[in-house]
This record gives structure tokens, sequence and C-alpha cells, in this order.
């Protein structure tokens, strides 16, 4: 990557949410000249951005012309027009990860697929078209309760995932096609971040662990070190290296696991990008997930993944009941705390759960930044402004 030293170098992202600005960030200090490609011209990656671009990423048009503006396109999200980057990519554009990684990645019924072609170990699954498909399936014996169905394409936080635990449930079924798994009896959700550059060379983060608001499904705490036996997180970073190999993957992949209640460890989905389970990376790692993204995409060498710090990380929600221009309160308070790291990412209208920044609290022991980490979760709220 010759351009690396001579300050021209321009990377394209799409699209330009918190990932983005996180990852612009990094960018900027190598002097890469950024492009973002968001509808929203508020995006919170919109401003730092070296140059933003009005546009959607499920679009053709706008992705095959953002692509043309770039040297190296990546992403910070998975819905991306797939045909585009196809075409960008017969016409020369080095593209990160590649867009056939994407194409398997927005399908969760292929990831599933992958898997089990592949020997990792996951729930056992179906695939089915409709929902009677499903209360066929049921009719059949091929499907027992308790079971948790997943729209292939579009779900994310939570949202696309319906947990069926008896005929009670089945109203919840959801309309489009979809992946039917066995419920796993979840221990701990933990997931690693793999990173890969094209030499072939990999490097794994420490595992996380993730706790659920749950009425949210939104990762509530994430902490690190996990608290899981050397010999789960030696198979967890197993499995997430064979991955990235067998992708033959340049970039980052967070892959998400889940404990189970006889201490198996299985794969419950990936995405081929930073992730906000690594966002305490940026001050508790030596390198960062955003770093380490540019360093893979570019075929530099990897950075290290050592840990410097236990660290806990907390995101920062929009209030229950409360839609409009944000106010933050707490932060100040937040901030008078040793070790307290607050991140906002700008959006400019909160909304109940809206992810509007995240706070990572470092201490020389987990137990002091747990401590740390629920005085800040009752300081910090993030509420509608209104003038009285
Ligand atoms: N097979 C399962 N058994 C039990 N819980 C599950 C299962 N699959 C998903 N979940 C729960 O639902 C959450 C969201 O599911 P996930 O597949 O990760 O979708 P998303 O793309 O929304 O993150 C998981 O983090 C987990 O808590
Ligand atoms: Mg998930």
């Amino acid at each position: 990557m010759e351009k690396l030293i001579t300050s021209n170098l321009k990377l394209g992202i799409i699209a330009g949410g918190q990932l983005g600005k996180m990852l612009i960030q990094e960018a900027s200090k190598w002097d890469i000249r950024t492009f973002v490609l968001d509808n929203d011209e508020t995006c919170p990656a919109g401003s730092i951005a070296s140059h933003y671009v009005k546009g959607s990423n499920v679009n053709y048009d706008d992705v095959y012309q953002f692509g043309k503006l770039v040297d190296v396109l990546t992403f910070e999200m998975e819905n991306v027009n797939i045909e585009a980057l196809k075409k960008l990519k017969a016409e020369g554009l080095k593209i990160v990860p590649d867009p056939g990684i994407l194409e398997l990645i927005q399908d969760k019924g292929l990831q599933k697929e992958f898997y089990r072609g592949n020997g990792i170990a996951t729930s056992d699954f179906r695939l089915y078209d409709t929902v009677e498909d499903i209360l066929a399936g049921i009719e059949k014996g091929e499907i027992a309760y308790p079971f948790v169905q997943k729209i292939r394409q579009g779900g994310y936080d939570g949202r696309g995932v319906a947990v069926i635990n008896d005929e009670s449930d089945l109203s919840k079924l959801l309309s489009q096609p979809s992946l039917v798994e066995d419920k796993v009896t979840i221990e701990k959700e933990v997931s690693v971040i793999a990173a890969r550059n094209q030499k072939g060379e990999i490097r794994c983060y420490p595992l996380v662990e993730m706790e659920f608001t749950p009425n949210a499904n939104l990762v509530d705490e994430l902490i690190c070190p996990s608290s899981v036996s050397i010999e789960q997180s030696e198979k967890a970073i197993a499995y997430a290296s064979d991955i990235i190999e067998l992708l033959n993957m340049e970039g980052l992949l967070a892959v998400e696991f889940f404990i189970d209640s006889n201490g198996g460890v299985l794969v419950n989905e990936m995405a081929p990008r930073p992730h906000n389970s690594g966002h305490h990376t940026i001050e508790s790692i030596i390198t960062s997930q955003f770093e380490q993204h540019l360093r893979a995409i570019l075929n530099l060498p990897l950075g290290s993944t050592k840990l410097k710090l236990p660290s806990v990380m907390i995101n920062i929600l929009g209030e229950e009941g409360h839609e409009g221009p944000v106010m933050y309160e707490g932060l100040m308070e937040s901030m008078a705390i040793e070790g307290v790291k607050i991140h906002l990412y700008g959006k400019k209208i909160t909304k109940p759960f809206r992810k509007m920044g995240h706070v990572t609290i470092l201490s020389s022991t987990l137990e002091c930044a747990k401590k740390k980490a629920e005085q800040v979760k009752q300081l910090i709220r993030v509420k509608a402004w209104t003038k009285n």
C-alpha cells in the first residue's frame, strides 16, 4: 500500500455511524483521506470524514459511484448493495473484506450452513421461507419447543430474533425467510475479534463477556478479561482463527459465541467489521480494533492485541420515554471518576435505547472497574431537550 506514505490514500467507508466515525479517528492519525457514504448528513462520521457523500448503502448507483471515488473500499455494516460491489471489484477496485464474504454474512442462513459445513459447533437449525412452513415443521416433528427463529437478512440488536418457548409464543413468529434453531441454555455470551491481512497473518483479541439489558436485547456491560475457563477461551479463539482463515478474509471478523450449560462453546453469529464488543480496545488494548482493521485491510503488519488494563464497557443508550434533540446528564460527574473514558457519537436526536455513545472504565482490577461502571450507570442519562 505505497500510497500510505504519500498522504494520497483515499479510503471509502460505507456507512457513517459510530463505527465509521471511530475508524476515521484512527485513519486520520496516518493521514489517510476518508470518504464516507451515508444517507444522513448529520451521521456521526459525516463531520469528521475528509469527504461526506450523501447516498444509500443499499442503492446500486450510490454504492457504485461512491466506489469510483476511492482507492480502497471498506464497511462499517454488512447491509451493502452486493451487485454494485461485485461490479466495482470486476473493474479492479480493492474491496476489503471481499464482497463474497459480505454476501455470506448478510444471510444468517448461509452463515449457519457455513458453520455446519466446516465442522464448527453451532446450535442445530433448519431454514424456512414462511410462517406456514414453520408451523408445518412443528406438526411434522422437525421443530421442538423451545426454539429460536431468526430472519435471514436485515436483523440487528435482537430485532429479527423471536424466542418461542411454547405454543403461546407462536404469534411472535416473524414472516420473512428465516432459520429456526434450538434454544441454547446460555451460561455466558462472549465474543472474539480476529484480524487477518493479505499475507495471512492472524491476531485475535482476548475474549470479552457480554451482559445484556433484559428488555432491549442490547449489550448492557461488556467485560474484559472474561471469566471463562482457559480451555473455553482457547476453543473460541481457535474457532475465530479457523473461520477467518477458511474465509481467506482480510480485515476484522467479530465472532459471537454462546457458552452453554454443559460448558460447550457454540458459534452464534459473526460480523466482518469493527464491532460493538471491541470498543474497549481503544483504551484497554495496545492496538485498538479500528487501527487493527486499517492494518488488516491495508496489508500492514498487525498490531499487538495484549490487554493493558482490565476494562468494562457500557453503552450510553437513549432513555425510555425520551425522543428529540439530545441532552446528556451526568457526564462531568462520571469524568471525575478515575479511569472513566467517555465517547459520544454525536447523534443529534435521541430515541429510547438508541446507541448514543459508550463509556470504557479502566482499572487495575476488574472488580474495581465493575464498581465504577455501576456508578457511571447511575449518573449518565440521555434525555430529550425541552425548554422548561
Ligand atoms: N439459539 C439461541 N438460544 C438462546 N438465545 C439466543 C439464541 N440465538 C440468539 N439468542 C439471544 O438473542 C440475542 C440476539 O441474537 P443474535 O443472533 O446475536 O442476533 P443479532 O443480530 O440481533 O445480534 C443473542 O445475543 C442471544 O442473547
Ligand atoms: Mg448478535
